[in-house]
């Protein structure tokens, strides 16, 4: 155990710096702090508020150059808006006599953090309370409680110390420049650590344990609807027909705003999946509490460990992706990619007729990370292709069938990080419209794999090059075809067509980043977006 030492002003104001600092990740522009201290000259209490726009650096500046930071008692920061500040401070406070203690820590700690996201903490410590909505913790005499004002059905004694398997030099850029560029060069290894425990590659089998209580309800059910928002709803896109396939059920995929905008049907033998990276977006939680409402069973699928969503679900998997900080999701698509596939053939073990294709995905999932690597080693190609591209406008991509999340997701990368406009664009509408924008100048990034769609692809291929376009196409290695109408060709390491899109995406992720740093961009930071969407 560590022995007590008081921490100095300085060391204190410098955790929360650094605290917040790991934070910005999220994507907030503003950070504040208030300074709780004595007002040297009439010794009357202080609170002082200082905000700034921009960096957490440049309120660390302010705060010296302000000398603020050798008054300070006790100081609360954070990133961007506390909204209902004023209330929580006012009235939930005085609540805190007449309520209920729920928890009391039995051991005096060394210290305590308090964050609201474990990346601001893990290089103090790993071992972690979640407080639920309503919470209201307090320190007293080295020993932590948590009030609540009213009991609700998730006070249970679940409420324990968790231990984090996040490190510190998960959330550091390591060699790379940005979180992004690390993100993607990790997805050889957060694709093994999705499976890890799960794919028997000798039995073909797979056993996700925290579905495994609810697999005769789901394989009951009417229909699965897999609701997610940005990133998290193309993992959705990309595995629904795999999805289809391997549990003969109507599979509806949504996006959460949308969803809950049209009032849809809702019935309690549906199975309702949450899909997010982060777990707290607040319309996929939103869309959760309202099939909750209608008795769905629920299902999370998320990277974030004691995550809103993770917890409110009835059930779920857990991608250990490990930590995305890049605003622009990659890894986390790859793996909630794997961890649905992964679901598809944990509800098709007994269906004799899909054996064979069952072994031949697992198979396919077991090359995977090989694979991934194959396709990285392209990385100096592609920058070259973004050379030739980055001062362009507009970026089309265009697939189907498998690989029409890919163009989807593509595109998102694209419009998020580099600012240019761009559009994934399903090659079955290509008559329907799109074609109007072909012409000489119009980069056009063509997806066609050896796959069911490959003939009707090619014919896709044919109305552009017609139309005098010149088309960027990735395929696979051993397409002799494609490549004769290409102005540009990547070629990719061919895999089981259900399987193709975690390979063809990683192209298309490269490309953005790329794209974004010769447009002289912050790849992790890119304006107006957010890592974590917690409003409506
Ligand atoms: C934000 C992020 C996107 C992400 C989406 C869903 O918009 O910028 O990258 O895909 O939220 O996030 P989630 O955490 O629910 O997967």
């Amino acid at each position: 155990k560590k022995k007590l030492v008081p921490r100095t002003r300085k060391e204190i104001f410098e955790t929360l710096i650094k605290g917040l600092q790991r934070l910005e990740y999220r994507g907030y522009d503003s950070a504040g702090v208030a300074i709780d201290g004595n007002n040297n000259e009439d010794k009357e209490r202080f609170i002082k508020l200082v905000k700034k726009r921009g960096k957490v650096k440049a309120l660390e500046e302010e705060l010296y150059s302000r000398c603020l930071v050798l008054h300070l008692k006790c100081l609360i920061s954070s990133i961007g808006n506390i909204e209902n500040m004023k209330n929580m401070c006012n009235s939930r406070m005085k609540r805190l006599d007449s309520s209920t203690c729920l928890h009391a820590v039995g051991d005096k700690a060394v210290e305590f953090f308090f964050a609201s996201d474990a990346s601001a903490i893990i290089e103090h410590t790993n071992r972690v309370i979640f407080l639920e909505d309503d919470d209201i913790a307090a320190v007293t005499d080295g020993k932590l409680s948590i009030h609540r004002l009213e009991r609700s059905a998730s006070d249970d004694p679940s409420r324990v110390i968790q231990t984090l398997q996040m490190e510190l030099q998960q959330i550091m850029k390591g060699n790379f420049s940005a979180f992004m560029q690390k993100e993607i060069f990790e997805q050889p290894e957060s694709v093994v650590n999705t499976m890890r425990g799960r794919v028997n590659f000798e039995n073909s089998t797979v056993l996700l344990g925290g579905l495994k209580d609810h697999l005769k309800e789901i394989r009951r059910c009417r229909r699965l609807i897999i609701i997610g928002c940005g990133t998290s709803y193309h993992a959705a896109v990309a595995t629904r027909q795999v999805l289809e396939e391997l549990t003969e059920l109507p599979v509806m995929v949504e996006l959460a705003s949308d969803f809950l905008d049209r009032n849809t049907p809702v019935f309690r033998d549906d199975v309702c999946f949450f899909i997010s990276q982060s777990g707290e977006t607040a319309d996929t939680l939103m869309a959760l509490r309202y099939c909750k409402e209608r008795r769905a069973l629920t299902v999370g699928i998320t990277n974030t460990v004691g995550s809103s969503i993770s917890r409110e679900t009835d059930c779920g998997v857990h991608i250990n992706a490990g930590p995305e900080i890049g605003v622009a999701s990659t890894k986390a698509y790859t793996s909630q990619f794997v961890s649905l596939v992964m679901f598809g053939l944990m509800m098709s073990e007994d269906r004799i007729s899909l054996q064979k294709r069952r072994r031949e995905i697992i198979s396919g999932l077991k090359s995977l990370p090989e694979m991934i690597k194959e396709v990285l080693s392209l990385d100096e190609k592609i920058h070259d292709l973004a050379l030739e591209l980055y001062k362009q406008r507009s970026l089309l991509v265009m697939g189907r069938g498998y690989n029409y999340a890919t163009c989807l997701e593509g595109a998102l990368k694209i419009k998020e990080i580099t600012y240019m406009h761009s559009e994934g664009i399903l090659a079955g509408e290509l008559k329907h419209g799109p074609l109007a924008l072909i012409d000489k100048q119009m980069p056009v990034i063509m997806v066609i794999m050896k796959d069911p769609c490959f003939t009707k692809c090619q014919n896709a291929l044919q109305q552009v090059t017609a139309r005098q376009g010149r088309p960027i196409i990735l395929c696979s290695k051993e397409d002799t075809e494609s490549s004769k109408f290409a102005y540009k060709t990547i070629e990719l390491p061919h895999t089981v067509d259900c399987l193709q899109g975690i390979l063809s995406v990683i192209p298309l992720q490269l490309l953005s980043f790329h794209l974004a740093v010769l447009r002289g961009y912050d790849v992790d930071f890119p304006r107006n977006l957010a890592k974590s969407v917690t409003v409506e």
